[in-house]
């Protein structure tokens, strides 16, 4: 088996690179954002002792397809039997299997994963030393940067040697993850690139095509990771310019990409579909709020076409990503930065509230938390709007109320498993 740089020029040296996101970067979105420009996409995480408890969760969260490589299948927990198991479940799949030392939240505290495992390095190591040695492919691990520069790099020369043969490094601290987040420290990961010997991946804080360069050029790293900058603009790597037209694509053109890249690569429930449409289209449903109201109701693929088709129609207002006219205020991913917008601000943290009171986490990364409030919020308000639509059904049909139904129905696949907090996981 290949490993390290060998590993990495094998799957063609990627340079730009999908994050792993809960809910968020299922089949169809990976796609897409390979369509524009990513060379390389992670699978959300998935909690390795469900994957081999849980049928119903490996089948609805684990979406591998032939045309989705190189892609990396991003693995928690903390026992290396249970992890290498979850692990030899995907690897004939999967280009490499990931371990997740980088999730800040409080439920990764309970379950023991993700960056809580940074304080317990013998135990993050011997993870990295099992699947180095049992598993059929290559290993890798995304970590987020410790207090200091001298710890960082201790831990991340032990998970080299312990056979990682990729980091991933968010340059944040686990601490760096209630209101303010703060910058990303770029200058830790251009020390940890100049040391280390395996390829690096940098992540943090990346807002358009043009921070993913000067992220590469300032930490000299092998590749650069987007997460919440690329849920908004898919074309964020492409400088949202169509690859083979060289079209300009706006967050409308995008929404649509991604309806149809749903329908090619059905993975996505109606949950992820409608969160996905509210960051891309962030503004204008804002403005709109009728189109807004068609997002929440919206049920079917053809419903949220409709939602698309209206805003195409009332040539809503842009953020206008990698163009000279861009406005941070109608951006979804900037508008949290924008001190100057009092509304926005107000709205941001009402939806956190919101959605920190349903979950009951108190830890969770800002980033995150804002991405789940909102899809939170957006589904409580479909709950309701759908037990209207139901009461009405049922008051037409003259039938007794009480049946049950659920208001998601998944775009495309069963979501089973969607929303049941499972032992430590938000599934
Ligand atoms: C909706 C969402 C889900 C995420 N899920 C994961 C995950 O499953 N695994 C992980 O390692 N990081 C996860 N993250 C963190 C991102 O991968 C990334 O490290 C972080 O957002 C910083 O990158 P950014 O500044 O480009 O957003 C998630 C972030 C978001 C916004």
């Amino acid at each position: 088996m290949l490993r390290s740089w060998d590993f990495w020029r094998s799957i063609g040296s990627p340079k730009y690179v999908c994050a792993p996101m809960v809910e968020q970067s299922e089949l169809a979105f990976r796609m897409l954002t390979r369509q524009l420009g990513a060379d390389l996409c992670y699978t959300p995480m998935l909690h390795a002792r469900l994957m081999g408890e849980v049928p119903e969760y490996h089948d609805k969260i684990f979406d591998p397809h032939p045309q989705d490589r190189p892609v990396f299948a991003q693995l928690a927990g903390h026992d290396p039997k249970v992890v290498l198991n979850a692990a030899q479940m995907v690897e004939d799949a999967v280009d490499a299997v990931d371990l997740n030392f980088g999730c800040p939240q409080g439920i990764a505290r309970k379950g023991r994963y993700g960056a809580f495992l940074l304080e317990e390095p013998d135990v993050a190591v011997s993870l990295v030393e099992t699947l180095a040695q049992h598993a059929k492919v290559p290993v890798t691990a995304k970590v987020r940067l410790l207090p200091s520069l001298e710890a960082s790099m201790e831990l991340c020369l032990r998970l080299q040697d312990a056979g990682a043969s990729v980091l991933c490094v968010h340059g944040r601290t686990r601490q760096q993850n209630k209101q303010s987040s703060g910058a990303p420290d770029w200058s830790a990961i251009a020390a940890l690139v100049e040391r280390l010997d395996v390829p690096v991946i940098a992540n943090g804080g990346i807002g358009s095509r043009d921070d993913a360069d000067r992220c590469l050029a300032e930490t000299g790293a092998a590749a650069v990771m987007s997460s919440e900058g690329l849920l908004e603009c898919p074309a964020l790597f492409s400088a949202s310019s169509h690859p083979t037209t060289g079209q300009y694509l706006d967050q409308t053109e995008l929404a649509a990409m991604y309806l149809e890249t749903v329908r090619r690569f059905p993975s996505a429930s109606g949950a992820e579909v409608r969160s996905h449409l509210f960051k891309m289209l962030y503004a204008g449903l804002r403005t709109h709020t009728q189109t807004r109201d068609m997002l929440l109701t919206a049920e079917t693929m053809d419903d949220f076409g409709g939602v698309v088709d209206e805003l195409r129609r009332l040539e809503w207002e842009q953020p206008g990503f990698h163009t000279d006219h861009f406005s941070p205020h109608a951006s979804w991913y900037w508008r949290h930065r924008v001190e100057a917008e009092p509304t926005a601000e107000a709205e941001a943290r009402a939806a956190s509230a919101e959605g920190a009171e349903g979950r009951g986490d108190a830890e969770e990364d800002p980033a995150v938390a804002r991405a789940r409030a909102e899809s939170d919020a957006l589904q409580k308000r479909a709950r309701r709007a759908a037990e209207k639509r139901r009461r009405r059904t049922r008051r037409k049909a003259g039938r007794a109320e009480g049946q049950s139904g659920g208001w998601s129905r998944p775009a495309v696949k069963g979501a089973a498993v969607k929303g049941a907090a499972v032992d430590g996981v938000a599934t």
